[in-house]
């Protein structure tokens, strides 16, 4: 797709299994440089030493204006540019207060853990596009990872369902807000992937229900995705990167505030 020698920050990528590790393989296999973002605590460093291509690591927190115009400013000190922003993190900090799980699967929360999800799933895409975005001097292309949380009720997750949407509607602003500097805005809303967010659902899961108690997380997981994915596979971090690379791409070049779900079907 043409990528060789584009510069791609991912955010929230320092876990292997993780969609933003995905996406990092995706354009690392294109032959971009790529820069893995996430918070101390997540092992960043080793995943990007673990990735093939060309992929190194900054500690940045993508909730931060400040932190995410100090990455950029390494990045281009380092190659040059920035032409591609992949907005991943989300979900929660890499390792999570104690009692923050069970609350993370309430219809009812309190003002702290809302504003925790506020911050780690919307403020994360505003802060890092609003201080990487002046950077991308010859144009360029955001890349936002919503969730299928977003486009309809998530009754078990409001803060993370209406974060998501805020993400789907910040798309919307921002390609309009930066289409005269030439960057393209889009968005992908990711299904059911199993990983590091999931792990921790059923295990919240599994700790409120007692009928759970001889059922695996990974079983619990896939009953899930058995009853809600019409093409019936749950999805890989590559299915997510594979898009994010056409987004990114020249193919895409008149594509901008587009909101396209990888979810095999379930929110159809
Ligand atoms: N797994 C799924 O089924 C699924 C479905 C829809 C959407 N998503 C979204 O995909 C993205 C990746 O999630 P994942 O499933 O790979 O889980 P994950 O927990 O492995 O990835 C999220 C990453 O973001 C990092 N992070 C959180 N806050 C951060 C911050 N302020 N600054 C920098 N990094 C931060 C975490 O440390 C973690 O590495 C998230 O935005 C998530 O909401 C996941």
């Amino acid at each position: 797709m043409s990528l060789e020698n584009k510069v791609v920050v991912v955010t929230g990528a320092g876990f292997p299994n993780g969609i933003g590790a995905g996406i990092a393989r995706c354009f690392a296999n294109e032959n971009a440089k790529v820069i893995i973002t996430d918070l101390k605590g997540a092992p960043t460093d080793e995943t990007a030493a673990a990735m093939p291509g060309n992929v190194k690591s900054i500690i940045a927190d993508a909730a931060s204006q400040e932190a995410m115009s100090e990455a950029a400013d390494k990045v281009i000190e380092q190659y040059g540019r920035i032409d591609v922003l992949v907005n991943n993190a989300g979900v929660g900090d890499p390792q999570p207060q104690v009692d923050l799980p069970a609350d993370l699967l309430s219809p009812t929360m309190s003002d702290q853990i809302w504003d925790m999800q506020l911050v780690s799933n919307l403020r994360t895409t505003f802060a890092s596009s609003i201080a990487v975005a002046p950077k991308m001097e010859d144009g360029g292309s955001i890349v936002n990872i919503a969730s299928v949380a977003a486009l309809g009720p998530a009754t078990g997750l409001p803060a993370y369902g209406a974060a998501k949407a805020g993400v789907v509607h910040l798309t919307k602003t921002h390609a309009i807000q930066f289409a005269p500097r030439r960057i393209r805005v889009n968005c992908i809303c990711p299904g059911l992937l199993w990983t590091r967010a999931w792990e921790m659902i059923t295990a919240i899961m599994k700790e409120n229900d007692p009928s759970l108690a001889n059922v695996s997380q990974r079983e619990i997981f896939e009953g899930i995705d058995a009853r809600s994915t019409p093409l019936g596979d749950e999805q890989t971090p590559e299915d997510i990167g594979n898009l994010a690379v056409f987004y990114a791409s020249e193919k895409a070049r008149m594509i901008t505030g587009a909101v396209v779900a990888v979810d095999g079907g379930s929110s159809v």
